[in-house]
């Protein structure tokens, strides 16, 4: 057999360390996987360089509650992201409950008074983004609440901007970090030696294997067996077939893609406002590129297990396997980022050439340097190995279990929903403006977003349209897989729902005002699509009212029929008003559009507690939105500054001021 049986995980860490003889557990809260990255890279940092016994575990798989039976002589880091508005991620949805909690009931019964955590010293980094108002609150609560329960932290407690850079910030922090550790364990830094290199993964060529059991890019032993009894989730995705797309825009340049996935045999649910994960691919060439400049291309269908090389390790394997080495790189590896400075650091002993060896230590030590050629340029590790490969000859010298280790997986990505589930609860409709651009560092390259091209690339194959003379992304297509629609001959998506917050007020006689420019009008279009049909049934609607923005009224104007058609519907009391923002010599963006319908706004709002709804980019729009609103309620409420300010905080505390938004 090529798997044990699955057994179900314990949750008991404490005998885990115990077993496997730890004194450092990484725990991680990660939505995206990145959390979970720096927790590896962490452990793996803490063994070599300090000979330090490491664990990483995610918290969901840990009974959280014995922290207060935490080894006294024993360090805990916590990595953990926010999610959105200060929300934790999937993972950590307990944690955040117990630690939240008025009386938080550790295993040992001690009231908060007396301290239940003194037993424990962590370390911690929170992960978020600032263009939210609630910048790294999992982060900083797990912080102020640790301490508060007895807890004794080591360092300076990390944050990372996903905003800014993450990594630059990650990379500041941990210098620091590992100096209070040392300290703190007794452990004489300059005495360690960083001796050879561990493997963490173990990669074997396998000569006998069972063809069925081998995964070509399944992410679950379910979607392999094609079995389909769910749930699914990020950890099982739906093989779901694509029933429609379209492009919605008029223009030679420009995309955006509408597509309708077919969740009717799956059992998935979802509401109207919540969010689709969609497991991308990487383009073909970057594949082959890879393959080519690791000197795996002959072998690229060879069938291979990667195994931890720690027995104890949370995660045996890094993604399915026995699997090829095309697959991991098509399917379960991040090629398509640029690579991190650290790792090309990393990467510069193993480099062929001593040219290539200072390349790599220059963009490994040097910010600036590796900002403007690596991060602004968007050069791929495929890129930047190519660079420095003499006359294109192979790098082999560089172990794959390396790259394994160090590259993050290939992640999910979310889509705002854009059709109703009370209308289309078989379908799941999302709208993808495909994104390119030029890096302004080299404006004659263009790089084109991962999953938006993939999606147009599945859209162009199901509708028989032909590639420009460059492709931009080679859609692989090779042997099939189980993500294969037979009847369509097209790829089925790996995709699955996650609730969100984002919700129509119960009582359809609520006004609501929704804010959504360019691909922001996703959600509203579900929206919009729910209050027509109840209109039809008779029910009486408040009024429903849609701020649409984008570059010009006959080129991106998203379902610009099918809006008038629902407005028809809705009728009177229903307003689409729309701001087009290249059609005259100044910008009119919705915000402005906001203002000149003041009166009417606020009487929704506040006369009428009407809810209001923003969805799209967070870092200006958003912000220009909440900030028209604050001038809004400050003329037509005659509020002060402060206090307008103050009540729009408020709506939002009652989800009365809804966000949906990105960066
Ligand atoms: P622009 O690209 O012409 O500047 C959808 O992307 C629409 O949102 C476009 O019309 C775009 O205008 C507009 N937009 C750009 N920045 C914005 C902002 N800060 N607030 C509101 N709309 C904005």
């Amino acid at each position: 057999p090529l798997k044990p049986a699955k057994q179900k995980k314990s949750k008991d860490f404490i005998k885990k360390m115990k077993e496997t003889d730890k004194n450092v557990v990484m725990f991680f809260g990660s939505q995206t996987g990145t959390a979970e990255d720096y927790a590896s890279r962490l452990a793996k940092e803490g063994q070599q360089r300090f000979g330090l016994r490491t664990m990483t575990i995610d918290v969901e798989d840990c009974d959280m509650t014995l922290l207060d039976k935490f080894p006294e002589d024993c360090v805990a880091f916590f990595l953990m992201a926010t999610y959105g508005e200060g929300e934790p991620t999937d993972d950590a949805v307990e944690f955040w409950d117990l630690i939240n909690s008025e009386n938080p009931e550790f295993s040992q019964q001690v009231s908060i008074e007396d301290k239940p955590l003194s037993n424990l010293r962590f370390v911690l980094f929170g992960l978020g983004n600032k263009t939210y108002e609630h910048f790294n609150e999992v982060g900083k609560r797990t912080n102020t609440k640790f301490i508060e329960f007895g807890a004794r932290r080591i360092g300076e407690a990390g944050e990372g901007d996903d905003d800014g850079s993450l990594e630059e910030d990650f990379l500041g922090w941990k210098e620091d970090m590992w100096k209070a550790v040392c300290d703190e364990m007794g452990i004489d830094q300059n005495e360690v030696q960083s001796g050879a290199r561990i493997s963490m993964y173990k990669i074997t060529e396998l000569e006998d294997y069972d063809v069925d059991q081998v995964y070509f890019g399944e992410h679950s032993e379910q979607a392999l067996m094609s079995n389909s009894d769910g749930p699914y989730d990020q950890k099982n995705p739906y093989p779901s077939k694509i029933i429609n797309s379209r492009e919605l825009f008029n223009s030679t340049n420009r995309n955006c893609v509408h597509m309708e996935f077919d969740i009717k045999e799956s059992g998935i649910t979802y509401q109207s406002g919540d969010h689709v994960a969609i497991w991308p691919i990487n383009p073909e060439q970057e594949v082959y590129r890879l393959l080519k400049v690791l000197g795996l291309w002959e072998k690229k269908d060879t069938i291979v297990t990667v195994e931890n090389t720690d027995p104890s390790a949370s995660k045996k394997y890094p993604f399915p396997v026995p699997t090829t080495y095309a697959t991991i790189f098509r399917y379960y590896l991040d090629i398509h980022t640029p690579a991190s400075r650290q790792f090309l650091a990393t990467l510069a002993s193993y480099a062929p050439t001593e040219e290539g060896k200072s390349r790599l230590t220059i963009l490994g030590q040097d910010k600036e340097t590796y900002k403007s050629e690596v991060i602004d340029a968007h050069l791929t590790l495929g890129e930047v190995l190519e660079n420095i490969s003499p006359n294109g000859k192979s790098l082999d010298t560089i172990p794959l279990d390396l790259i394994i280790e160090t590259l993050p997986r290939l992640q999910s990505r979310y889509y705002s929903i854009s059709s109703s589930s009370k209308v289309t609860q078989d379908t799941i409709h999302i709208t993808a403006t495909i994104l390119t651009f030029n890096p302004i560092t080299e404006p004659q390259k263009t790089v084109y977003g991962l999953a938006t091209n993939y999606i147009h690339q599945v859209h162009r194959k199901l509708r028989n349209i032909q590639h420009p003379d460059k492709a931009p992304y080679y859609l692989y297509n090779g042997p099939r897989n189980k993500y294969y629609d037979e009847d369509t001959n097209n790829i089925k998506f790996a995709v699955h729902v996650r609730r969100s917050n984002f919700k129509l007020p119960k009582n359809p006689k609520t006004p609501i005002v929704m804010v959504g420019p360019g691909t922001g009008v996703a959600p509203f279009r579900g929206f919009i699509i729910e209050r027509a049909k109840y209109k039809e049934e008779g029910y009486d609607l408040g009024d429903t009212v849609l701020f649409f923005g984008c570059r010009n009224s006959n080129e991106d104007f998203l379902y610009k029929d099918e809006f008038e058609e629902l407005f028809n519907i809705l009728g009177e009391n229903s307003k689409l008003i729309t701001a087009f923002s290249r059609e005259q010599e100044s910008k009119v963006y919705v915000q402005h559009r906001l203002l000149e319908n003041q009166k009417y706004i606020w009487d929704l709002i506040y006369t009428r507690a009407g809810y209001f709804y923003v969805c799209g980019d967070a870092k200006n729009m958003a912000r220009d939105v909440n900030n028209a609103l604050i001038k809004i309620a400050q003329s037509c409420g005659e509020m002060s500054e402060e206090d307008a300010t103050a009540y729009i905080k408020d709506l939002r505390g009652q989800g009365r001021y809804q966000e949906d938004v990105w960066s």
